[in-house]
């Protein structure tokens, strides 16, 4: 069977079975895939400890069920079709049997190195085959991959190997993504010589643009000379359902990033499931999702769930706007994409370029456009409706976590009646409760709180990575019972569920998500900095951006302007340029209350322009301070002084 849902009495009939048994619901589901031994139990649970055991003894490993399951039907079909940053170089087509003996032949590779199960592996590699290839060929032998976004920079990319524990570290020279280099091999040299990773034994450098790095004697080497003399012969490693398959690391409240555990089967079944029925992909179709592997959207909806589905996936290496802003076009009249997939501040970076871009491109081949990563507002909703869709292909606006493995609500492609800017209806499986702030649950329409789900779907985090109370206390212990997502919701009296944003301290800038304490740490490693305060505020392009409030001890050195770009240089060397803010404000105090505690509030307040109704401010240690911040009395002080001068 292909557990495809296809009309509205389909996913109203499927989600009523997975509310009224889900383990019968999600077993039919899971018999489709390839078991070495099928599990004998669907689901053990408790949200109390936390404990989600899925598919229980089941033994199986993923890259057989993406290449030995389809082979057959697909050898010759193209599984990932990669595209180059620059248009003039030559793409690069992957066949399902082609990709097959490239992952084996590097998984092999892995051996040899010593790589063993649960070893973890650090891939650090810009958007190039190497890195799906690396992934898979990690899940080939269990070895556990936790991929770093290429954007990160030195401290960033320590911790993440330090905490992961790695063994292993893929990288590559450097890359070019539009016009901008960033120079890979040397973060990873200097994030090794900052921390103390002991674990790590080999480097293998991927050599991308053949320009020159330094190599560490017994410890670096060049990805083809490893490879060098190596089979492709490889049987998959038997894997348990609830092994690990990989780590990924997400900003939470806290400074430390959090690394993520995802097990084998549950996210297996769950991606795979999840990508067929809502962007209704059918045999042959192309998908494009532009989102970077880096993040949880490709993990799952560039690797996994396309190619466990046997489709057809793009890999893109470069930038919407490079070399113009006609670039996302151009890749969809070349491989007459069918399903699309991006975030809304691509959406809006591109409104900004008007028809032009347009000029010349077809766009006849899209069936489904998809969003994802912050909430998209209505203009922009509207624009991609009307402009990329040409009014003919419904948006999918699906919300989902790097928690969740795969999307939770999301209408179904063109089943789904949809509303701009909602998340429309929960996915069959998922139980979505909306709380109120005493935590007791609202079951009416019309109501607003916190987003919870009552009940574990397979494709869910089991852990974070070395740290199981961690786990609890940010997603178990806020509601009792209930996983809580750090997001409010509003549901509609049609029963549509609208994300309102985070209520937690994370931002999502241009769809990327930080912690404002992550930042504020970087923040504060300047020489200068006594302390800092980061918030976000709404940002036309981003959705949000970063606002710092920032003390110094003296603005002696620099001036102003001088401080601000070294803040700025200091948080793009530390955690990368993702995380520099766009606004900085000096200030000689922050808002503390009595126990010491920021009111970010106020500063949210003031960032996004606001300057009157603080509510209630009597707690405060230094009530004068909000004036002093919103009349930038601090910097007005400093430019005085330096008049003097
Ligand atoms: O706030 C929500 C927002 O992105 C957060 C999750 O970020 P991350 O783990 O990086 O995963 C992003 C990609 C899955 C959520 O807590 N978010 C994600 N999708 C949407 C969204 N907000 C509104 N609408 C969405 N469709």
């Amino acid at each position: 069977m292909n557990n495809k849902i296809t009309t509205l009495g389909g996913y109203i009939h499927e989600y009523q079975k997975s509310v009224s048994d889900p383990p019968a619901f999600w077993s039919t589901i899971a018999e489709s895939f390839y078991w070495r031994k099928r599990f004998d139990k669907v689901l053990e649970w408790d949200f109390h400890k936390p404990e989600i055991k899925w598919f229980l003894n089941g033994k199986l490993n993923i890259t057989e069920n993406i290449f030995e399951r389809n082979l057959f039907e697909r050898q010759n079909q193209p599984a990932i079709i990669w595209e180059p940053n620059n248009p003039k170089d030559k793409e690069k087509v992957y066949t399902y049997g082609e990709l097959y003996e490239e992952v084996k032949l590097f998984a092999n590779m892995l051996l040899s190195k010593g790589i063993r199960k649960g070893d973890r592996v650090v891939i650090y590699l810009p958007m190039i085959p190497d890195l799906t290839i690396a992934m898979l060929a990690c899940a080939r032998i269990g070895a556990i991959h936790s991929v770093i976004f290429a954007g990160f920079s030195v401290q960033a990319v320590a911790d993440r190997v330090k905490d992961a524990g790695a063994k292993m570290i893929i990288t590559a020279d450097s890359v070019y993504r539009g016009k901008k280099k960033t120079e890979l091999k040397n973060i990873i040299d200097e994030a090794l010589d900052n921390c103390d990773c002991e674990s790590v034994k080999e480097v293998l450098v991927v050599k991308n643009t053949g320009e020159k790095v330094n190599f560490v004697e017994d410890r670096d080497i060049w990805l083809e000379d490893a490879k060098k003399g190596i089979s492709a012969d490889n049987r998959a490693e038997e894997m348990d359902s609830e092994d690990p398959l990989f780590i990924l690391y997400t900003s939470g409240s806290t400074g430390k990033p959090k690394g993520l555990v995802h097990t084998t089967a549950g996210y297996m079944v769950f991606t795979s499931f999840s990508f067929k029925n809502i962007f209704q992909y059918s045999d042959g179709d192309v998908f494009f999702c532009t989102a970077d592997i880096g993040w949880i959207t490709g993990h799952s909806y560039i690797v996994y769930g396309p190619l466990l589905a046997g489709a057809t996936t793009i890999m893109f290496e470069g930038s919407p706007t490079y070399p113009d802003a006609g670039r996302l076009w151009d890749i969809v009249d070349k491989y007459k994409v069918n399903q699309f997939y991006t975030a809304p501040t691509a959406i809006r970076a591109l409104m900004g370029y008007g028809q032009k871009p347009f000029e010349g491109k077809a766009l006849g081949s899209l069936k489904v456009l998809g969003t994802v990563g912050e909430p998209i507002n209505e203009e922009a909703w509207h624009w991609y409706h009307d402009h990329v869709g040409k009014n003919r292909c419904p948006i999918v606006d699906t919300w989902w976590q790097t928690e969740t493995g795969g999307i939770m609500i999301s209408p179904l492609a063109g089943i789904t009646p949809t509303k701009p800017s909602y998340a429309t209806l929960p996915f069959p499986g998922i139980q979505p409760a909306i709380l109120d702030k005493k935590g007791k649950e609202m079951n009416d329409n019309s109501v607003e709180g916190n987003l919870c789900i009552k009940y574990p779907w397979p494709g869910m985090a089991r852990t974070v990575w070395g740290d199981h109370k961690r786990f609890k206390d940010t997603y178990f212990s806020t509601h009792k019972g209930y996983y809580f997502t750090g997001d409010g919701v509003k549901r509609d009296e049609d029963g549509y569920y609208r994300i309102l944003g985070r209520v937690d301290d994370v931002i999502n800038v241009s769809g990327h998500r930080l912690g404002t304490a992550e930042i504020e740490n970087a923040i504060n490693e300047h020489p200068l900095v006594v302390e800092s305060a980061v918030v976000g505020y709404p940002h036309k392009v981003k959705g949000q951006g970063i606002y710092a409030f920032v003390f110094c001890q003296e603005l002696s050195t620099g001036g102003i302007e001088g401080i601000k770009t070294s803040v700025r240089k200091g948080v793009d060397k530390i955690i990368g340029p993702i995380a520099r803010p766009d606004e900085i404000r000096l200030v000689d105090g922050l808002p503390k209350t009595r126990s010491g505690k920021i009111m970010r509030r106020i500063l949210r307040k003031i960032a996004s322009g606001e300057t009157d109704d603080f509510g209630d401010t009597t707690t405060l240690l230094d009530p004068d301070v909000v004036q002093r911040i919103i009349d930038n009395s601090c910097e007005k002080k400093y430019e005085v002084k330096e008049d003097k001068k």
